[in-house]
């Protein structure tokens, strides 16, 4: 059981209870000794601001502890902002030293149904709770509390509200389990996890799907890479001991003369910046160069663990970008899967190479509703944007609309950079080929994207996401409370597959 009804909750270790600015308990207590009990601060210290705790102890028979703990405004809450309370609740607790027998007391909010509540609370505890410890040693006895985990049962107030809390819990354990699911392998070092390790997890998340019979996965090596001429990923993977791959995974349950929406995900499962080798520094977090494609395979396992009727197809071209005696060099020229040559004056300019062949191969295999893009790809969107947001780019309007209203509502902060045409397309120009892979000092994540369209075949409708800056978080931040991995855009990109796949940009 995780979803029951407050008022038949019994000898609980600790029920939250949440609180607005008004002081009033969002919550029905009924019981007697409980209500006298949180009157007290709610009549003198405790006012009910956003994120503050009040920690209480009882000798009633619902629960030994109640811990207080504020949403402010409630015309400012927000689905974000239930799902940082809700970290708040889970983090305190564990400080205490409390991970068992909880109970957290759902809201009621006008605003919100009991379903949106509880999916908000539940991915909440569940996103502040990735802790990347596998690589740490067995904790000594009084540090075991750290890596213990922690969950609620959620109480709802109205049992008409049952059915709902149970819905809602149900989607957001399968949203947050995918998110977390990608945070983890984003946060692997590139040493565990190559191209083939990508592969393997992937195939592993496959098997254990519950929407298995519908998907279609293809996995692949050199060969197939070669026999398709996918030049720029074989060249991008050329330096490393760990060869390139390329995923392909379609989930085929929409209508059958639909078209599907194509994602694809930078897949660099670690970036030196090859022979243009990166200071070191810059190399320390290089490990989530494969972030993009975390998140379109994370987009793909909750849609298909959700059973949404779609057709939606994941496609992600993985290398290791590593300098050696095999590695490609500065003014080498690849032709791409599209017949395209590149001339590759900076090696570290590999994102756009390996996208280039998967963007090929999207738009012109699949006849698609629509492509968007996830890649880490330059260090100056995020000089741009910061952690704040990824960087937009897209050829459709229509797209462009859709993308920033599930931006709005998973609340994944999306922001359109420039592409002016007039002014970064000659940037381009190569002297010996088709095109060359920088474009100079400025404008970089403009000139990158622009780099990209070349490659989307007859106009199709298609986005672009640079999540160089949003893709990782330097320190914790509200309910992503270990430093690294930030699981931005997941859910913005289920959000998108889930309720726009239907309608037509072109
Ligand atoms: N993976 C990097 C971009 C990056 C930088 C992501 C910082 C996250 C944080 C990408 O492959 C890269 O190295 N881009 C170069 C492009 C340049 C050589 C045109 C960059 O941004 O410096
Ligand atoms: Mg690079
Ligand atoms: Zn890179």
């Amino acid at each position: 059981m995780s979803i029951s009804s407050l008022s038949e909750s019994k000898k609980l270790e600790a029920l939250v209870v949440f609180v607005d600015d008004s002081r009033k308990i969002l919550s029905k207590i009924e019981d007697a000794e409980l209500k006298d009990l949180i009157k007290q601060p709610l009549t003198s210290d405790f006012k009910g601001k956003y994120k503050e705790t009040c920690l209480l102890y009882s000798s009633s028979p619902v629960a030994k502890r109640v811990l207080l703990v504020g949403v402010g405004k409630i015309a400012n809450l927000e689905m974000n902002c239930l799902r940082s309370v809700s970290a708040t609740a889970s983090l305190t607790l564990k400080n205490l030293g409390q991970t068992k027998n909880l109970g957290m007391s759902v809201p009621s909010v006008k605003k919100f149904s009991a379903a949106e509540v509880v999916e908000a609370l539940i991915e909440g505890n569940e996103l502040c709770q990735l802790q990347f410890n596998q690589f740490k040693s067995a904790p000594k006895d009084d540090e075991k509390i750290r890596f213990e985990k922690l969950s609620f049962e959620y109480l709802v107030s109205d049992k008409k509200d049952l059915k709902a809390a149970a819905a809602g819990y149900e989607r957001g354990s399968i949203i947050a389990g995918g998110v977390n699911w990608a945070r983890r392998l984003i946060m692997t070092p590139g040493g565990d996890l190559p191209p083939d390790e990508l592969v393997k997890e992937t195939q592993k998340m496959v098997a254990s799907s519950p929407s298995k019979s519908q998907i279609k996965a293809d996995y692949w090596t050199v060969k197939e890479l070669e026999k398709n001429k996918f030049g720029g990923v074989l060249g991008v993977g050329q330096g490393s001991d760990n060869p390139p791959r390329f995923i392909i995974l379609e989930y085929f349950a929409g209508k059958k003369s639909d078209r599907p929406v194509v994602l694809v995900g930078k897949g660099i499962t670690f970036d030196s910046g090859g022979l243009s080798l990166k200071p070191p520094a810059s190399m320390e977090t290089m490990k989530y160069d494969m972030a993009g494609s975390g998140s379109v395979l994370a987009a793909f396992k909750i849609i298909t663990d959700l059973k949404v009727k779609v057709n939606l197809v994941a496609l992600v071209p993985t290398a290791e970008n590593m300098p050696s005696g095999a590695a490609i060099r500065p003014g080498d020229i690849l032709r791409m899967a599209s017949g395209t040559t590149v001339e590759v004056l900076n090696t570290d300019a590999e994102g756009r190479l390996v996208l280039a062949d998967a963007l090929h191969y999207a738009t012109t295999k699949y006849k698609p509703r629509a492509v968007i893009d996830v890649a880490t790809l330059t260090g100056a969107c995020a000089v741009a944007v910061g952690e704040a947001a990824a960087g937009i780019f897209s050829n459709n309007k229509k797209l462009m609309a859709a993308m920033m209203k599930a931006s709005a509502t998973s609340q994944e902060n999306l922001w359109p950079l420039p592409d002016f045409d007039d002014f970064y397309a000659g940037m381009l120009k190569s002297d010996v080929a088709d095109l060359k892979n920088i474009g100079g000092r400025e404008a970089g994540a403009s000139t990158a994207s622009i780099f990209l369209r070349h490659f989307i075949k007859d106009n199709t409708p298609w986005a672009h996401l640079d999540i160089a800056g949003c893709g990782w978080y330097d320190a914790p931040r509200d309910f992503i409370a270990q430093k690294g991995s930030s699981g931005i855009p997941i859910r913005l990109l289920a959000e998108f597959v889930e309720n726009f796949s239907q309608q037509n940009f072109g």
